[in-house]
């Protein structure tokens, strides 16, 4: 089957006659799985036991930064409204009241989008963790930034999402307000908003086991996370609303990420709803 290349668009050198091609269809035909070649594309079948038992640990971790122990999920009271409450009163909400929300909250947040909820035991006996969100090879590429404007008992900050731990850890002290709103192209909200939610996905970490189609299973992850966090929200009664609309590489260079096999995909405003 033949393969269609960059170099096969001589429209790209005009900018006056634009390309027949889109970068998305080219990505999307030569990422499909065909029976010949599906082989090719995906390399996971050379990887050995031992191989996909390291991937499938490879937690983020900041080891010298300070943290916060979040409250354990079991020891905060549940919520009693039905799923089926939740899931039809689920909106995204654009009036934040400017308030502190609590550390119990962004605790349950936490948990029930990305949290450990279980495990399983590999054929040969290992365990492994399991999530509340679904994850292509069980690998959990995305990684969970937490801009820390207003949490009660939680000095203002950027952390990182701690998963094995449940914990968070300072990356940047001080009031984010101003960088996010610069990173957020100048949207107001970022001004009332308790905490701003940045997920990257470690794009490295998919496609070593599942090659160029793999950025396809990080973008679907992350799909189901952000799901989790409207949910989590709703039952909440926290205002969320999620955007698209942020400088890629001003996140970057702020979360100290290279951008290429760690990017920041998805960026959601969360905190009190203005009653
Ligand atoms: C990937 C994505 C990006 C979004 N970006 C924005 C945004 O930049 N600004 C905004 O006001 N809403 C944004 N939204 C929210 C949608 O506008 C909203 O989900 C849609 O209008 C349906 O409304 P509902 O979520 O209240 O059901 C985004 C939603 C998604 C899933």
């Amino acid at each position: 089957m033949s393969k269609i290349t960059a170099h096969s668009i001589p429209a790209l050198e005009s900018q006056l006659d634009p390309p027949p091609f889109s970068l998305s269809e080219l990505y999307h035909e030569n990422t499909k799985l065909h029976p010949q070649t599906a082989q090719e594309l995906i390399p996971s079948g050379n990887f050995t036991p031992e191989d996909l038992q390291a991937m499938s640990r490879a937690y983020k971790q900041y080891p010298n930064a300070p943290r916060i122990s979040l409250p354990a999920a079991e020891n905060i009271p549940p919520d009693s409204r039905s799923f089926d409450d939740v899931i039809s009163s689920r909106r995204s909400f654009r009036d934040f009241a400017d308030l502190d929300m609590t550390l119990d909250e962004l605790s349950l947040i936490l948990h029930q989008s990305y949290g450990i909820t279980g495990e399983m035991t590999g054929l040969d006996g290992s365990r492994q963790a399991l999530r509340s969100s679904p994850s292509a090879g069980a690998l959990y590429p995305a990684e969970i930034y937490v801009a820390v404007r207003k949490v009660t008992g939680v000095k203002p900050g950027i952390y990182h999402y701690n998963v094995p731990n449940h914990e968070l850890e300072l990356m940047i002290p001080g009031d984010p307000t101003e960088s996010m709103f610069e990173i957020c192209c100048g949207q107001e909200f970022v001004r009332k908003t308790s905490i701003i939610i940045l997920m990257s996905g470690v794009l490295k970490r998919t496609k070593l086991k599942y090659g160029e189609r793999g950025y396809r299973y990080v973008l679907l992850d992350i799909g189901h996370l952000g799901q989790n966090i409207y949910l989590s929200c709703t039952a909440l009664e926290l205002a969320i609303m999620t955007t698209c609309g942020f400088f890629d590489d001003q996140a970057h260079r702020l979360l100290r990420l290279d951008g290429v096999d760690e990017a920041v995909l998805y960026v959601a405003f969360i905190g009190r709803r203005q009653r």
